[in-house]
């Protein structure tokens, strides 16, 4: 299930927040205009093909883009067999602090991997897993980290199949707030 930290945004940030409470993590997350729900989850799935996933979902998924006309869905995964140099290009992808003109939104089919939102002055990290499904509004400031070992399968729904760009905002927030790995071990 979902774990929360909510940090200041400051040069030294401070935890404001720690939660694993998932009614109190919807709510704040609200607050920010940020979407959570839960799917029951379906095991066996991890390491499975795109289309095992996408079949074992198809009900769900098909509410979501029904929903909010999402036109392109596909799985993204990285396992704990990914050569390092294939993980660290992975994970430094989107590490920085970015936007983008489409909403990003992932279901966690399994594994983990953290969402950093860096609205009105503070930064919610949500530690997702199994069952989780994030959607993030374009135009909202964030960045991800699934780890120095990542592992993931995940659901990813988009507006535009063409692929979207990350707009870098050149901030180095990333660098001073606790990272994946960091946070994973104080759980
Ligand atoms: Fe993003």
């Amino acid at each position: 299930m979902t774990y929360l930290t909510v940090y200041t945004d400051g040069p030294a940030p401070e935890t404001l927040l720690r939660t694993d409470d998932q009614a109190e993590i919807a709510t704040s997350l609200k607050e920010i205009g940020v979407r959570l729900r839960h799917w029951e989850i379906v095991d066996g799935l991890d390491g499975a093909s795109s289309d095992d996933v996408l079949a074992a979902y198809r009900d769900q998924v098909a509410a979501v883009v029904a929903e909010e006309g999402y036109t392109f869905v596909d799985v993204a995964r990285l396992g704990p067999d990914a050569p390092a140099d294939v993980a660290a290009a992975a994970r430094a992808k989107f590490l920085n602090e970015h936007t983008h003109d489409d909403d990003e939104v992932r279901f966690f089919v399994a594994g983990s991997g953290i969402f950093y939102l860096h609205v009105d002055g503070k930064v919610h990290a949500v530690f997702c897993e199994p069952g989780d499904l994030l959607s993030v509004p374009k135009q909202t400031t964030h960045w991800f980290d699934m780890g120095t070992r990542p592992h993931f399968t995940a659901i990813r729904f988009f507006h535009d199949d063409d692929g979207w760009i990350g707009d870098f905002t050149g901030d180095d927030i990333a660098s001073r707030i606790p990272d994946y790995d960091t946070i994973a071990a104080g759980r």
